[in-house]
């Protein structure tokens, strides 16, 4: 059988870090990559390696669009390098921020940061991405259960991840022909250090949250790498455009 490779960008921490966790599980090797984080990073290769799967931390920043191609060359060269290989098969364009940020307070600083980590740098990295990949390989984007359901002092973020769902139904258009999926995945509020830990930190919006939520509680990251890994996999060949929330039945 042939080996899958995955890509995960933001894979140090919280959500990436246990969808790079969920991928190996699942017999997929790992490129995970880090912004500032290259120890946590470190780690999660090792815990990866210790599975018995191979992992890789390269570090990317994904607002800084003209380093693309610079990254694109470091991953060709640790492709070549660890997999004797020059292509890889799935990308997860996880790695972002989260500010609170009502609407008079927004700035155009605020607005093209946000921007270009969530929109401009997703729509760009794919795109340098996918002459890298292998045909039948697939793209899963995270958006956010606020592009449904609206959260104070999100406008620009989920606006954002709107724009991402929609260009995640372009890209499963244009390549499809290569046999290449494409998904969002949109998680609820889950605890993790996502806007300065703003669940974690909070126990009166964790408790809101549970109470607005089915299953009675808030996310945990392992709500959502196993999510992930499944749609890198043959199980889910038939699932293309589409976009799956995955928050426990949040404002039903
Ligand atoms: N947590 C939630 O409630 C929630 C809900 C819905 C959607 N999401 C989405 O889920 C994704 C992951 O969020 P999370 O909760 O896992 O956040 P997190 O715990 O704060 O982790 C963020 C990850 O993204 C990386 N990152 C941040 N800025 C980056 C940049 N400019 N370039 C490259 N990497 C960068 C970080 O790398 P370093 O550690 O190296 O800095 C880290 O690995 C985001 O797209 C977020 O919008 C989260």
């Amino acid at each position: 059988m042939t080996i899958k490779i995955a890509l995960v960008t933001g894979g140090s921490r919280g959500l990436g870090k246990d969808m790079a966790l969920s991928l190996a599980k699942k017999g997929i090797d790992v490129i995970l990559t880090y912004n500032t984080n290259k120890v946590e990073a470190e780690k999660v290769v090792s815990q990866i390696e210790r599975s018995g799967r191979k992992a890789v931390a390269l570090k990317l920043d994904v607002s800084d669009i003209k380093s693309f191609d610079k990254f694109i060359s470091e991953l060709l060269i640790s492709l070549q390098t660890n997999w004797n290989t020059n292509k890889f098969d799935f990308l997860v364009n996880n790695a972002g921020i989260g500010v609170t940020l009502p609407i008079p307070q927004v700035t155009e600083e605020a607005f093209d940061n946000l921007m270009n980590i969530h929109f401009k740098g997703v729509y760009f990295f794919t795109q340098k991405s996918l002459p890298n990949m292998n045909d039948n390989g697939g793209v899963v984007f995270i958006s956010s259960g606020t592009t449904r359901f609206c959260v104070q002092g999100y406008s620009v973020y989920s606006s954002l991840k709107g724009a991402v769902e929609v260009f995640t139904k372009y890209v499963a258009k244009e390549f499809g022909q290569r046999g290449i999926r494409a998904n969002v995945v949109a998680p609820g509020a889950i605890e993790t250090d996502f806007n300065n830990a703003a669940i974690r930190n909070n126990p009166q919006m964790k408790s809101f949250v549970a109470s607005q939520t089915a299953l009675g509680r808030v996310g945990k990251a392992d709500d959502i790498g196993s999510v992930v890994a499944f749609l890198c996999t043959e199980e889910a060949k038939w699932i293309n455009g589409q976009r799956i929330e995955v928050s426990g039945g949040v404002t039903l």
